[in-house]
């Protein structure tokens, strides 16, 4: 997994749990000690799972619940931090149709090495939008929660159900969103 990912993290980390000290305590309890993550570098994905179970450990929460406020805090950074491929007139279902059929395959092919998830979005009708995610990874929590934080930041009230999940044995996970606002 790109260095870019672990970064997010790590000011995820700073921004909602207590600051750098609770950053430098997370590498330790994870057995990493002290390291900088660099954005273009990669990294194993079994260390994104070693730090989001650590953190999950010290915070006394499901890991579940912090992949996806993760993510929530994940939604709006990308709108912010890859302002070349968001339009400004996009809101959160032309994010998703662009991050699937456009932005996260652009960047595998960019460079093959990055791996994006498979992500497929298709409206059903002008409020109802359905999500499909297909990762090795599995981190549907995390895609569950950008979905959410994009929503926050652009105003709107979507209700975000998963109907099937790779960790319940599917093949890929599969999203209903029903936007209310
Ligand atoms: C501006 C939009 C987006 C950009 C620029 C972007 C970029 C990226 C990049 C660079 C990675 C790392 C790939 C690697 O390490 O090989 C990644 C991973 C990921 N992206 Fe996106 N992404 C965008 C939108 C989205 C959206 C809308 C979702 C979900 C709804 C999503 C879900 C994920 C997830 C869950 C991962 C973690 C890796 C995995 O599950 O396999 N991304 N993205």
């Amino acid at each position: 997994m790109y260095g870019v990912i672990f970064d997010f993290l790590r000011s995820y980390v700073i921004e909602r749990h207590g600051g750098r000290s609770t950053w430098d305590a997370l590498l330790n309890e994870a057995g990493i000690g002290y390291k900088v993550y660099f954005p273009v570098a990669q990294y194993p994905d079994s260390e994104i799972v070693n730090l989001a179970t650590t953190a999950a450990g010290m915070l006394g929460l499901p890991v579940t619940t912090v992949l996806e406020d993760f993510g929530s805090y994940v939604g709006p950074k990308l709108v912010t931090n890859y302002e070349m491929f968001v339009k400004p007139e996009w809101r959160t279902f032309e994010v998703l149709e662009n991050a699937s059929s456009n932005i996260h395959d652009a960047i595998h092919r960019h460079n093959p090495k990055r791996q994006p998830p498979l992500l497929r979005a298709a409206r059903v009708t002008d409020n109802r939008m359905s999500v499909t995610y297909q990762s090795e990874r599995r981190l549907c929590f995390v895609a569950k929660g950008i979905i959410r934080g994009l929503a926050d930041r652009y105003g709107e009230r979507i209700n975000v159900r998963e109907t099937q999940c790779m960790h319940h044995g599917a093949d890929h996970c599969h999203f209903d969103l029903n936007r209310v606002t």
